[in-house]
């Protein structure tokens, strides 16, 4: 493997390659037309709109590598989304309604916080520790105008969690165990009933006898299927 450099796909092997990239597409297309009865909102359909205007210069992945990569981190390509089609479903089964306040930690582009803000009419506040996510995110909210609904702040969910949330959702598969027993000791400082939303590990795992878990489900992410855990917290901090 000696002498290997980083280049550049050739144009024969993406050829090579078009069979499977076409059953990729299709899978996607599939996952973005069931996701269709959940997007049909003129308010939501603006902020996606400015989303994708904002990240069509440096894609998420980019942005995402990028940041982790001047860091020397580990695992510099770990960004993920969670599917709009699983979001509406975890919205479904966790009980997510217009009076709640909802925290998502490592909001990304904030498209979930939109989402929520605008077709369920959460308010919602986005926790992000990378500065250009949350610099383009915060410029969706002043061009689409729903500052009242979702705001977006910079910061490490180890240190600290915002506001006061009903519920907090975390989407992170590939967080350390230290950055989790953080994460899940912020979340019982936000008072007894809190829920928090995990994808694929449950808190009980790291503090059993803060949270007691209430549901879990299987769900689709674009890697495969895997559990959604929902607790509570019963013992704050
Ligand atoms: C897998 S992505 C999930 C994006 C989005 N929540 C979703 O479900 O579509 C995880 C996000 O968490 C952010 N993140 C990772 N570690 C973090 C930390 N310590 N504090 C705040 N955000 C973090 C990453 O930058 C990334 O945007």
């Amino acid at each position: 493997m000696e002498g290997l450099q980083s280049r550049q796909v050739t144009f024969l092997e993406r050829v090579r390659l078009l069979p499977l990239s076409i059953l990729v597409s299709v899978r996607e297309a599939r996952m973005a037309l069931q996701a269709l009865p959940f997007v049909i909102s003129k308010d939501f359909l603006r902020t996606e709109f400015w989303r994708r205007a904002l990240f069509s210069g440096r894609t998420p992945w980019r942005l995402s590598k990028d940041f982790y990569a001047e860091r020397a981190a580990s695992d510099i390509h770990c960004f993920g989304e969670t599917p709009l089609v699983t979001l509406a479903r975890i919205q479904r089964r966790a009980g997510i309604c217009s009076h709640h306040k909802v925290l998502e930690v490592g909001s990304a582009t904030g498209r979930n916080c939109f989402w929520l803000a605008t077709v369920i009419g959460c308010r919602v506040v986005g926790l992000e520790h990378i500065p250009g996510f949350v610099s383009r995110a915060d410029r969706v909210v002043s061009q689409t105008g729903c500052s009242e609904r979702v705001r977006f702040i910079s910061g490490d969910m180890g240190d600290s969690l915002p506001g006061e949330p009903d519920i907090i959702y975390l989407y992170g598969s590939n967080l350390d165990d230290d950055l989790i027993a953080r994460f899940a000791r912020r979340c019982c400082e936000k008072g007894e009933g809190v829920r928090v939303i995990t994808v694929s590990y449950p808190l009980t795992d790291y503090l059993p006898d803060s949270y007691e878990l209430i549901d879990c489900f299987p769900a689709i992410f674009a890697w495969g299927v895997t559990t959604v855990y929902v607790q509570k917290v019963v013992r704050p901090a």
